[in-house]
């Protein structure tokens, strides 16, 4: 052990100093010095409060204010010196405070702990992460309805089991995942008012001695709450979790359309040509242009779905209050964040470039017969029953794949031969585009509905974006 005294902030009571292992092991500089504007941000209202309630006089809280100004000036010149033996952000901002204004900076830590400080702090970078996040998404939708507005007409088979089952129009395929995000969006609204209340006041555990005015503090912050309990104020790590699980959902989401696009690239469907800014080449075969930022994305999932898992493992089983544990609930959430940021602004860019290829899309639904269903509801129609209907289309269909052809390729003398029921008519029922127009339901595929989901997202970008996009 070594036996130097003990110069930690803390350091009064013990006699001999850290060794370097523990120090280095300890220390959490690498993630929470990201929350170092958040952390000078709740030093102010918790000055100007102390100050308001006569704890500290208005002169040290204009020398407490000047001086937290320049270390944000530091901070932005990257000229600040940050000390890992001072262990985290916030001893390394107080230290270098007292440096700067001497004896009004002891006082700035009067009636805070670093637990209900933390706790504040991170508060903050959350809600600004998820408020950030939304604006990614409308940048996402933005992109999504743009790219629909142009394919309203253009059609594509729908897929159940990944097998061709329906024709659908483009618009509203790519409005499904506009509607996903939005759910998104709307999920970072409910969870906003549970991650923005203030736990400063709290202290350590128990509330302090010293008269101070918590709402003061949460109004100058602008978060609509405050802590109920000082115990739950201080061990409470929800408002993370809630974090990690938006982001997990989100990362779900951009992983499902990261896989269309994978898929569509693939020649095989050919329904996308992949700019050449979101795509790469391989180092060995020339003809190659991979999907990987699409790749990426769907790949970084897992990476976030991992990191709500650990933080769930971490606080599960810790007994009240704050536990050195949760100095590990940074990592994952800034990991998440920058996952989840990037994803999003890049497949706003990729959706934003993508080429569709009409032609392929047509081929696909002439080849998976995707207008069977509607032949069998003219039969139908025309007096056999359903399950007569069923099986004499299906024999079409084999005699049409037979030769090659898709069943609106077939003379009408052929038809007839498979039923007399079916006249010249049938050929109008067979056209893919009438099919989508024949959906009548209100959210179908059916023309009328597009128009309505491109009205209601366009409605509800302009509100969102105040205006503009
Ligand atoms: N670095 C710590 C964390 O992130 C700050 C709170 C430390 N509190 C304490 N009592 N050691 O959790």
């Amino acid at each position: 052990m070594n036996s130097k005294p003990n110069d930690k902030p803390w350091g009064g009571r013990f006699a001999s100093s850290t060794s370097e292992l523990v120090e280095a092991f300890t220390q959490s500089l690498d993630y929470d010095r990201f929350l170092a504007l958040q952390d000078l941000a709740g030093s102010r209202s918790h000055a100007r409060m102390l100050a308001a309630q006569s704890i500290i006089t208005s002169e040290e809280l204009n020398e407490i204010l000047t001086g937290l100004d320049l270390i944000q000036h530091e901070l932005e010149r990257d000229s600040f010196e940050w000390d890992p033996g001072l262990e985290d952000v916030h001893m390394n901002i107080e230290r270098r405070l007292v440096d700067l204004i001497g004896v009004s900076g002891q006082k700035l830590h009067t009636g805070r702990s670093r637990n209900d400080q933390v706790a504040l702090d991170f508060r903050l970078y959350v809600s600004q992460a998820v408020t950030e996040w939304q604006a990614n998404i409308r940048q996402l939708i933005s992109a999504l309805v743009d790219q629909a507005d142009k394919h309203r007409e253009t059609l594509l088979p729908g897929y159940t089991h990944l097998q061709p089952a329906q024709p659908v129009s483009l618009a509203h395929h790519l409005f499904a995942y506009g509607h996903m995000f939005r759910r998104d969006y709307q999920r970072i609204d409910d969870v906003l008012p549970r991650i923005k209340v203030s736990p400063l006041g709290a202290a350590a555990l128990a509330g302090t001695t010293y008269s101070l005015d918590p709402w003061m503090v949460a109004r100058d912050l602008d978060f609509p709450g405050v802590f109920g309990n000082s115990m739950d104020a201080v061990s409470d790590r929800d408002f993370v979790l809630e974090g990690l699980f938006l982001a997990s959902m989100l990362m779900m989401h951009l992983s499902r359309l990261a896989e269309e696009i994978i898929l569509w690239s693939n020649p095989g469907f050919g329904f996308i040509i992949l700019p050449e800014t979101y795509a790469t080449g391989s180092s060995i075969m020339p003809q190659k242009k991979n999907p990987d930022v699409a790749e990426l994305i769907r790949g970084k999932t897992g990476g976030v779905f991992g990191r709500l898992m650990a933080l769930l493992t971490t606080m599960k089983a810790l007994p009240l209050t704050y536990n050195r544990d949760m100095q590990e609930d940074k990592e994952p959430f800034i990991e998440a964040h920058r996952s989840v940021s990037a994803s999003l602004q890049i497949m706003a860019g990729m959706v934003s470039a993508l080429g569709f290829n009409k032609k392929q899309m047509l081929r696909a639904l002439k080849q998976g017969y995707l207008n069977a269903t509607e032949l069998a509801d003219y039969l139908v129609s025309k007096g056999m029953t359903f399950r007569n209907a069923h099986h004499v289309t299906g024999r079409i269909v084999a005699f049409a794949e037979h030769k090659g052809a898709g069943l609106e390729e077939l003379g009408l003398e052929e038809l007839k031969g498979f039923s007399d029921l079916i006249k010249k008519d049938v050929f109008e029922v067979l056209d893919y585009q009438r099919a989508v127009q024949r959906r009548i339901t209100p959210g179908s595929t059916g023309p009328g509905s597009v128009e309505l989901q491109m009205q209601d997202f366009r409605e509800w970008l302009d509100k969102k974006n105040g205006g503009s996009v």
